[in-house]
């Protein structure tokens, strides 16, 4: 399994295509120093000395995807302001085809923190979560759907800041069914049937919680016995649970997988789910099983976590992880 997956991450990655759909981030960051009040007001001065701009959610698994070597494209909503071009080009940075994205009249969802030392000072939020609808969705779906026809997989990254609609999830699962195209989902909110169909949906155990009549706990027996139901009521062939530190479960029919975190520094956990689902669907893609597919999800996550802030794996990177294994 570990030379297929080696040959893969080495050379399969480049020849696969996958469009994520969703709901994407601007995270600003300044970073100074306060030394003085303003004679303003009664508030601190900030003196900035370094500004950072990161993207997050539906563009982070694109940003995982792209830094791996596959060719990627992102559909999302943007703003028409000046965030929504600092977006562009940071994506356009990362190497994600973004020339699909939607300009809609209302802010880019930007999340503005400023910093002083190690301390967080204040955090602007510009955000419309509004669902799209209308005329919006109508031209939103046509470019998806002139991309589904170009790609080998689609990632549906779903952040509840209204791109997800239940219009708009439906049509592209219902459009890869068709196309026998992979379509996988990383959820949100309590209602899944929106999701009906995917191929796989991949949960962490809050979001698989927020679906089950009744709340589990982070152990393998619960998680198989609620994923098999789950999958069942919502017609999908797998659920892949995101579990922290205890690693995650694969449920695909009648196989079953859990994969065990690997014990390592931890610094930060953000961004590992988006990683998981980038990867385990990049996998998929390239026509590795799906348990040797959340093998590897599981390795480029480990990769994730030992780094500060989001971090999106290369593909040297994942080949070093995996040579561990061999
Ligand atoms: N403390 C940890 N130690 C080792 N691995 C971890 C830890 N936390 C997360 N991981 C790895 O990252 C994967 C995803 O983590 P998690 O279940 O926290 O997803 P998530 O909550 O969706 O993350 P996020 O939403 O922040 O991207 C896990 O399946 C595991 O492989
Ligand atoms: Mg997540």
């Amino acid at each position: 399994m570990n030379r297929e997956l080696k040959n893969f991450v080495a050379d399969g990655v480049k020849n696969c295509k996958i469009l994520v759909v969703g709901d994407v981030m601007l995270d600003k960051y300044y970073f100074g120093e306060v030394t003085r009040i303003s004679p303003e007001a009664p508030v601190p001065i900030n003196h900035v000395t370094k500004v950072k701009e990161t993207l997050g959610g539906a563009a982070n698994v694109a940003h995982n995807l792209a830094r791996l070597g596959c060719q990627t494209s992102l559909i999302a909503q943007i703003g028409k302001e000046n965030h929504g071009e600092v977006f562009l080009n940071k994506l356009k940075s990362y190497g994600v085809d973004g020339s699909k994205i939607f300009r809609a009249d209302k802010p880019t969802t930007t999340k503005i923190r400023v910093i002083s030392g190690h301390q967080q000072m204040l955090r602007l939020d510009f955000e419309d979560t509004a669902e799209i609808d209308g005329d919006a969705e109508k031209i939103f779906l046509e470019n998806v759907f002139a991309e589904i026809e170009k790609v080998d997989a689609v990632i549906i990254s779903d952040y509840g800041k209204g791109v997800c609609s239940e219009e708009i999830c439906q049509k592209i699962i219902c459009s890869c069914r068709q196309l026998k195209k992979i379509v996988t989902v990383d959820p949100k909110g309590d209602d899944w049937s929106k999701y009906n169909f995917a191929n796989f949906i991949t949960p962490n155990l809050k979001e698989f919680n927020a679906v089950l009549p009744k709340k589990i706990s982070n152990v393998d027996a619960e998680i198989e016995k609620s994923a098999r139901q789950i999958i069942k009521k919502f017609n999908l062939n797998g659920i892949l649970v995101t579990r922290s530190a205890e690693g995650l479960t694969l449920v695909d029919g009648k196989k079953i997988s859990h994969v065990k975190a690997h014990a390592q520094e931890v610094f930060d956990v953000s961004g590992a789910g988006d990683t998981v689902i980038a990867v385990f669907t990049l996998a998929l893609a390239g026509g590795i099983d799906s348990t040797a597919a959340a093998f590897l999800a599981n390795v480029a996550a480990g990769v994730v976590v030992a780094k500060v802030g989001t971090y999106a794996v290369s593909n040297d990177e994942l080949l070093a992880a995996l040579e561990n294994f061999l």
